[in-house]
C-alpha cells in the first residue's frame, strides 16, 4: 500500500483493491492499522466488501502475531476456496520487511497469488530527503536498529549508504553508535514519511545526551557518499 500517502498507491494495487469483495489486514488489538488507514479514501467508495482484521500485539513476542496470522490465513483460505478473491493490504512492499510474508508462508502453495510490489519505506524516506540512496557501485546496508550497535557500527563503516529501520526504542543506541564514528552530520532521522506528521531531523542538530525513543515508523539514513559521484 506504500508509506502513508494514498496517491502512492500503484495503479494496480488501486484496481486488485477495488474488485475484491474481501480485504484483510494486520491491526492492532483496537483500532484498524496503518494498511488499512491508507486505504481508507479508496474503500469509501460505497461499495459493501467483507473486512478480515488480523488482530494483534505488536510486541517482540511472536506468539500473539502468530495466531493472529493463523487465523487471518484460515479465514482468507475460507473465501478463497468459495471463490471469493482476497486482497492483503500491507503497508510499503509486501516483501520488504512486510506483514504479507505471513500469509504468503501460509497460503501459497494452496492458492494462486498475485504480489503486487509497493513503494517501499526507503524509497519514500530518500525521496522526502532529496539525497540518492545509491549510485554507481555504491555499497548500501540495510540493518533493523534491534541488532546489536556492533553490528549496526561495522554496516556504517562499510557502507555509503545505510537505512537504520525500526528505530522505535532502539534511538539512544544508534545515536552513540554515530557519536563514536562522528557521523551524526551525515546521518538524517525521517519520521512518517509521506504520511501526516512526516518530521525529518539532522541528527547533527539533536541532543545526543538525552535518552529518549522514537516512532516506530521511522529511520535513520546514514550517507558516507558524500558529493562522490555526482559533479
Ligand atoms: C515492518 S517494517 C515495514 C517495511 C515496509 N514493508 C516497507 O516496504 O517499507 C517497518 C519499518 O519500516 C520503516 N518505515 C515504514 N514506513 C515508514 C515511513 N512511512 N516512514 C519512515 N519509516 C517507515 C520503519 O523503519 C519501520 O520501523
Amino acid at each position: 500500500m506504500g508509506p502513508g500517502d494514498a496517491e502512492l498507491l500503484t495503479l494496480k494495487a488501486m484496481r486488485v483493491l477495488r474488485a475484491a469483495p474481501v480485504v484483510a489486514y494486520p491491526a492492532p488489538l483496537k483500532g484498524s492499522g496503518l494498511a488499512r488507514q491508507i486505504v481508507e479514501s479508496v474503500l469509501s467508495d460505497g461499495l459493501y466488501r467483507i473486512e478480515i482484521a488480523m488482530r494483534m500485539r505488536f510486541n517482540l513476542d511472536r506468539t500473539s502475531a502468530q495466531t493472529a496470522y493463523d487465523r487471518g490465513a484460515a479465514a482468507i483460505a475460507t473465501h478463497l476456496a468459495a471463490g471469493r478473491d482476497v486482497a492483503v493490504l500491507c503497508e510499503g512492499d509486501p516483501l520488504f520487511f512486510g506483514s504479507f510474508a505471513y500469509i504468503l508462508a501460509r497460503l501459497g502453495d494452496r492458492f494462486p497469488v498475485e504480489i503486487v510490489p509497493g513503494v517501499n519505506s526507503i524509497a519514500a524516506c530518500s525521496a522526502v530527503l532529496q539525497q540518492p540512496f545509491a549510485l554507481l557501485n555504491d555499497r548500501v546496508v540495510i540493518i533493523p536498529a534491534s541488532r546489536p550497535a556492533a553490528e549496526i557500527e561495522d554496516a556504517l563503516v562499510k557502507a555509503e549508504s545505510t537505512a537504520i529501520l525500526k528505530v522505535g526504542r532502539h534511538w539512544d543506541k544508534v545515536v552513540r553508535v554515530l557519536d563514536r564514528l562522528d557521523l551524526r552530520r551525515q546521518a538524517w532521522h525521517i519520521e512518517r514519511a509521506s504520511q501526516t506528521g512526516q518530521q525529518v531531523r539532522s541528527l547533527a542538530t539533536v541532543e545526543a545526551t538525552v535518552e529518549r525513543s522514537s516512532t516506530y515508523f521511522s529511520m535513520i539514513l546514514v550517507y558516507r557518499r558524500g558529493e562522490r559521484w555526482l559533479r
